[in-house]
């Protein structure tokens, strides 16, 4: 469920219509519901009610500083994979004891920062990597706690491009060489290891390749206790899917994983740390777009909108769906017809949907797409020389910029020309 209905035929976010946001900050724009990233949220905390735990926002999935404030102020942790994701997390408020440090390359200069910062966990995905934390932990006179990404060979059931947990992704240690590796990491001087962690992939809609990995993860914890290392702390990643369509089968809810989880690892003994990001930022965001042509084909028509592959550009990366609809809703009886909905970037993977039923639009309209708000802004880029768009909170009945729209001269003054040209 989300906040983004339509009231008195035009769609709102929350109680403002979008139309009234759309002529102050201009289109394109990404539209993100306080109610909703808190109600996501809050559906994790019950899902992982009676089990300690602690409910880490993946930052990569939206990264502006206001949402990861929403988040942060309900008590949120938030799970980092670069210094720049750390820095986000700490100007928004996170204190260290919430932040986990995720992924694979972690540089010397990221380690130092998160280990002077006090920082709660890494997540370490390799026997070098963990031999640096070490060194630079010993270099500063603290010690790391360390939790190793194991890989368990587990196919996630979803698109190749984000699935993680097969044996031939570059993520995490080999499940079968884990228990040398936790080994290695209790005699090297600096560490403290405190936890296992896993993560197969995102937009997982089935929920048995997460059961078929945390049993994994239970019986190295056993194996691991009867090692000696005193385990601790469980990190089950992220990845649980969103419905992108309102037809499709609904993926099992936080409800039903927070079960799995219960069943497989609950009676271990360990806080349970997750990391999800699209389930709790996906559907909590728009991307609000205005028609600029319509434009007849050879046995097809174009819709040509403001927006780009740039803007969102999940559809052309992995061919994602994200339902496409009209700010001010058809009047009654009105056919649909079938447009291409292209931005205006020179390419023709610049195409968010082929054929897709709408109403038919004229230049200026609003269009909405829904689901936009994991992997829309955070992977925007200015290609074609086109500012990043903003971003707009919306709480109730009123919104805020929470990132502007660049001008211009902001964009060119980033370039500079040698004075030997
Ligand atoms: N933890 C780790 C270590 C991850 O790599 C990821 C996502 C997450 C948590 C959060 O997963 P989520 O709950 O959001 O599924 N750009 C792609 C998605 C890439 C996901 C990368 N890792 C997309 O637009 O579909």
């Amino acid at each position: 469920m989300d906040h983004f209905l339509y009231q008195n035929g035009v769609l709102h976010a929350e109680d403002v219509p979008l139309p009234e946001i759309a002529a102050a900050v201009g289109t394109p724009f990404y539209v993100y519901s306080v109610a909703t990233l808190t109600r996501h949220f809050k559906l994790f905390e019950e899902a992982l009610s009676g089990l300690p735990h602690m409910v880490c926002f993946a930052i990569k999935s939206n990264s502006n500083l206001a949402v990861l404030k929403v988040l942060g102020d309900l008590g949120a942790g938030m799970d980092v994979v670069s210094g720049g994701e750390y820095r986000r997390a700490k100007a928004a408020g996170v204190p260290d004891e919430r932040i986990v440090f995720s992924g694979v390359g972690k540089t010397r200069e990221e380690i130092h920062l998160a280990l002077s910062g006090g920082i709660r966990q890494f997540n370490v995905e390799s026997e070098p990597e963990l031999r640096v934390i070490s060194q630079v932990a010993t270099e500063l006179g603290v010690t790391a706690p360390i939790a190793l990404r194991v890989n368990p060979d587990v196919d996630a059931k979803t698109h190749e491009k984000i699935a993680t947990g097969k044996s031939e992704n570059k993520f995490g240690i080999p499940i079968a060489k884990a228990r040398a590796a936790y080994a290695e990491a209790a005699r090297l001087p600096g560490i403290e290891v405190v936890g296992v962690d896993v993560h197969i992939g995102s937009q997982l809609t089935d929920l048995a390749p997460f059961e078929a990995a945390f049993l994994k993860v239970r019986e190295l914890t056993l194996a691991l206790r009867e090692d000696g290392h005193a385990i601790r702390r469980l990190d089950l990643g992220g990845g649980l899917g969103i419905p992108y369509t309102r037809s499709n089968e609904a993926p099992p809810l936080p409800l039903d994983y927070g079960a799995v989880i219960k069943r497989t690892v609950g009676d271990l003994d360990c806080e349970i740390e997750i990391e999800p990001g699209r389930l709790i930022s996906g559907n909590a965001g728009l991307m609000v777009t205005s028609v600029i042509y319509l434009k007849e084909g050879e046995g097809r028509n174009f819709l040509i909108v403001d927006a780009a592959m740039n803007d969102l550009v999940r559809p052309s990366m992995y061919n994602a769906h994200h339902d496409i609809v009209p700010v001010i809703e058809p009047a009654p009886g009105t056919e649909p017809e079938p447009f291409d909905i292209v931005g205006p970037v020179c390419e023709t993977g610049d195409t968010f949907a082929k054929a897709r039923d709408l109403t038919p639009l004229g230049p200026g309209d609003l269009v909405a797409f829904r689901s936009a708000g994991a992997y829309g802004a955070v992977m925007s880029s200015e290609y074609n020389s086109r500012p990043l768009i903003p971003e707009v909170l919306v709480s109730g009945d009123h919104f805020a910029v929470i990132r502007a729209r660049p001008s211009f001269e902001e964009m060119l003054a980033r370039d500079s020309i040698p004075e030997w040209l």
